[in-house]
């Protein structure tokens, strides 16, 4: 059997640059959350110094030209905002601005499309000094970087994105308490997810005022969640899951308010900010694309012993990463966005597996198969089938008519997973030898397979 790709379509692979740059302080670049939180709260961040990182800051060459090999088309990394901005939303770090100019060209003479985000879970430490997302000043010093990018990188980049998995940057920052700051307080996760989305909002305006040529859209995590069951209370649960995890941000973005299930949730709807849909209306404008990234699906079960009145019904096989794999519900969740936020491009910005890497204790809470040796990382079927059954499904959703126009694995290295795994966890690619110095980089099987999609336009 074989699934053949519309001509044109973007194979892609993406990667963040605190994931992967080794973000060392170098050539003026200031300190941002993920450097400064895993010296203050080492425990968060299981061995995930992002300065031990792959170091792409110096070796983008020699990796993009791996790229190359492998037949990318496109490429998604994001821009660290503390290398463009590295003290207070004042000064501009040239060093910073050059950096970027030499890797978009590297890709372009290389004929990889640029997917660029502006921020990528790494603010950088002025802006949570100075009060963070919560701060409505927020908005201008966002607004003030995104100028600046535009200016510097406009014609080059076809593909922007304002912000990845805007859940990671709020609600678990200022909500859960799991991510940079690490409040949690719903009030301030209402607010800093309002400051946001009107931030995307005058990015976007300001991006069609400034004719830029690219598309410009939002990155987001969608979580599918099926009902455990067919009751009606379990169906609804999964609804509202999805709604507070995932539509949260895309309902304001591409429609204008929020989704209604929320507000029955009276520290929901008593902690919103003032005038929140005036904002909406005042400030909404079009946004091109919907980038989804998608991991796997959940089966919701209402419950009554929980403040959110639903819960994951746990048992079903997950990576490493905690990932609920589920290769049939790619189909699935194009289907339920395109089909709740119509006309736009969509692409699959994310989509990966993880295994445990070799060196690493055995972790009660990512009970994966373990692997033992490096060798043995290279062999990554698991990977080659995660892969095909997913890219199948996208060829199933073009056919039935939906607009996706690319796909970008996670990921093309390996690379930190920062809180939530460190370097013991890997989803690349391209193996990356954290262990040693050279920080030796090989092709997994996983690679070849790709390279041989992408050769095919089609997967067997
Ligand atoms: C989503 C995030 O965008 C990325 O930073 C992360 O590494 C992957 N998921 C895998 O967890």
């Amino acid at each position: 059997m074989k699934f053949t790709f519309p001509e044109g379509f973007l194979f892609g692979a993406a990667s963040s640059a605190v994931q992967i740059e080794a973000s060392p302080c170098v050539d003026g670049k200031g300190v941002d959350a993920w450097q400064h939180y895993c010296k203050v709260f080492p425990e968060r961040f299981i061995d995930g110094d992002p300065e031990k990182g792959a170091d792409f800051y110096h070796r983008y060459p020699e990796d993009i030209k791996l790229m190359k090999e492998l037949g990318l088309k496109s490429f998604r990394f994001s821009i660290a905002w503390s290398r463009i901005y590295p003290n207070d939303p004042e000064n501009i770090n040239q060093l910073g601005i050059d950096y970027y100019h030499k890797v978009l060209d590297e890709l372009i003479k290389n004929d990889i499309v640029p997917l660029f985000d502006l921020w990528h879970c790494d603010l950088p430490m002025w802006v949570i000094d100075r009060g963070g997302v919560y701060n409505p000043e927020f908005i201008d010093w966002y607004l003030t970087y995104a100028k600046t990018c535009f200016k510097e990188f406009g014609d080059k980049v076809q593909y922007w994105s304002t912000v990845n998995e805007p859940q990671c940057n709020v609600m678990a920052g200022y909500a859960w308490g799991n991510h940079p700051p690490f409040e949690k307080d719903i009030r301030k996760s209402l607010q800093a997810s309002h400051n946001m989305i009107i931030a995307h909002f005058k990015t976007v305006k300001l991006f069609r005022e400034m004719g830029l040529k690219g598309k410009i859209g939002l990155v987001n995590h969608f979580q599918l969640a099926y009902g455990a069951t067919l009751d009606e209370k379990d169906q609804a649960a999964a609804e509202r899951d999805m709604d507070f995890y995932s539509n949260w941000y895309t309902d304001a973005i591409f429609l204008g308010r929020y989704p209604e299930s929320v507000f029955a949730y009276p520290y929901i709807k008593d902690n919103m900010p003032k005038d929140y849909q005036k904002d909406l209306d005042e400030n909404f404008v079009k946004t091109d694309f919907i980038g989804i990234n998608y991991y796997g699906a959940y089966r919701i079960g209402y419950t009554k012993n929980d403040e959110m009145d639903y819960e994951v019904v746990k048992g079903d096989p997950q990576d490493a990463y905690c990932f609920t794999i589920n290769p049939a519900g790619i189909f699935d969740i194009i289907k339920y966005v395109h089909e709740r936020y119509p006309g736009l491009d969509v692409f699959i910005s994310e989509n990966g597996i993880s295994r445990k890497r070799p060196g690493y204790p055995e972790d009660p809470l990512r009970p994966t198969k373990q692997i033992d040796t490096y060798e043995e990382e290279l062999e990554d079927n698991y990977r080659i089938s995660y892969m095909r059954e997913h890219l199948r499904g996208i060829v199933r959703a073009i056919s039935a008519g939906y607009p996706v126009k690319g796909y970008y694995h996670w990921t093309i290295m390996d690379t930190t997973e920062g809180m939530c795994g460190g370097y013991s966890i890997s989803f690349g690619l391209i193996q990356v030898r954290f262990d040693k110095p050279e920080k030796t980089r090989t092709p997994k099987k996983s690679y070849y397979y790709y390279k041989k999609v992408i050769e095919n336009g089609a997967v067997e």
